[in-house]
């Protein structure tokens, strides 16, 4: 494994995600394992302290902290200066650093068209030497392309998995263009990419038991519906015993191969995080004739990036908290 196309993710260990109550241990047992580069949010609720302890405890390791600015829904119409730099400051305290390695931009409404200004002060707060570099988040090509058309956009994070393939409508080709690095999450679908789901019968939502499970069980759904995953997963389950890996090592593996996006950000488990960070060391070479098998499943998600998440008249849009920055 190159530990630098694997980035660990850490929603996955906010208050609230799940009844797991958050902690250090699988970010400090994931350093050990040689993983530098984590990922959170300003919304993701206790994480930014966490990594600030963790980073604190491995003092003597080059890591890396990606975070997120999120600025909540309900003040993107009024949203100034003051409020921008409030929020980095706060991510600054929380993570005990005088520098945030990687903001990365989310703006929940397009038909809210303060988004310029408000990147215009995260650049002047670049400028200040508080922001390192900027990076966009869940931004579809038409706003990729205007976006990156005035500021200098180092990375984008978007859904990719071998269920979720909309980067190649156009934001994979002008990433590639414009020199921007695209970072991958949803590649296990929250979890769902693992052999305890085969031949499972269909969750109920209310019976899951994160929230990552529960997004990705509305991705299902909408990208090709439960029976149709049953099948792919087993085709997974194939190549695993062919290759001598677990499912997740192949649907990683294979995202890496096809060279579709720069890194990969896996969720951090806060609970099977032991076995978990060492298996990932094991990625297999698949074969090409394997890959195009896995790499070419149609794709039934509404839109361009995120497009399926945003529209309000779908089950995805409901389950989203528009407003955790204020909590
Ligand atoms: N920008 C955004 O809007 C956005 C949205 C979602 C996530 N993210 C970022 O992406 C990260 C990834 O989150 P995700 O929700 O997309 O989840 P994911 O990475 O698709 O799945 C994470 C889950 O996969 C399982 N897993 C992890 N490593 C494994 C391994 N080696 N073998 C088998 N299973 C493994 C664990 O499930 P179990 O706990 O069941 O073992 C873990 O909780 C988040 O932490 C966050 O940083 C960003």
């Amino acid at each position: 494994m190159n530990k630098h196309n694997i980035i660990r993710g850490c929603w996955q260990l906010a208050t609230g995600h799940s009844q797991v109550e958050a902690q250090m241990e699988p970010i400090l047992d994931a350093i050990n394992c040689g993983f530098t580069t984590f990922d959170c949010a300003d919304i993701y609720l206790g994480v930014e302290e966490l990594l600030g302890k963790a980073l604190r405890a491995a003092s003597t390791q080059k890591l890396r902290i990606h975070t997120k600015f999120v600025p909540d829904l309900d003040c993107l119409q009024a949203i100034d200066y003051r409020y921008v730099e409030s929020i980095i400051n706060r991510s600054l305290t929380r993570l005990h650093v005088d520098c945030l390695d990687l903001v990365q931009f989310h703006w929940w409404d397009w038909r809210i068209k303060n988004y310029l200004p408000t990147l215009e002060y995260l650049f002047q707060l670049k400028a200040k030497g508080k922001i390192a570099q900027i990076g966009l988040t869940n931004v579809n090509t038409q706003y990729l392309e205007e976006i990156s058309g005035h500021f200098d956009i180092a990375s984008l994070q978007v859904q990719v998995s071998l269920f979720d393939r909309r980067i190649e409508q156009g934001v994979a080709n002008l990433c590639k263009q414009k020199n921007i690095k695209i970072f991958a999450y949803g590649s296990l679908l929250g979890g769902f990419v693992n052999e305890k789901w085969l031949y499972k019968k269909e969750p109920e939502i209310d019976q899951l038991v994160n929230r990552s499970l529960v997004k990705y069980k509305l991705l299902i759904d909408a990208a090709c519906g439960w029976q149709e995953f049953q099948l792919r997963l087993s085709m997974l389950s194939e190549l695993a015993k062919k290759y001598h890996c677990d499912v997740a090592n192949i649907a990683v593996a294979a995202l890496l191969q096809s060279a579709k996006v720069d890194a990969i950000i896996i969720g951090l488990s806060p609970q099977n995080f032991a076995f978990q960070n060492r298996s990932l060391e094991h990625l297999p070479r698949i074969e090409a004739s394997d890959l195009q098998l896995i790499t070419t499943w149609p794709c039934n998600l509404h839109g361009d990036i995120y497009e399926e998440e945003r529209d309000e008249h779908r089950a995805h849009a409901k389950i989203m908290k528009y407003n955790l920055n204020a909590q």
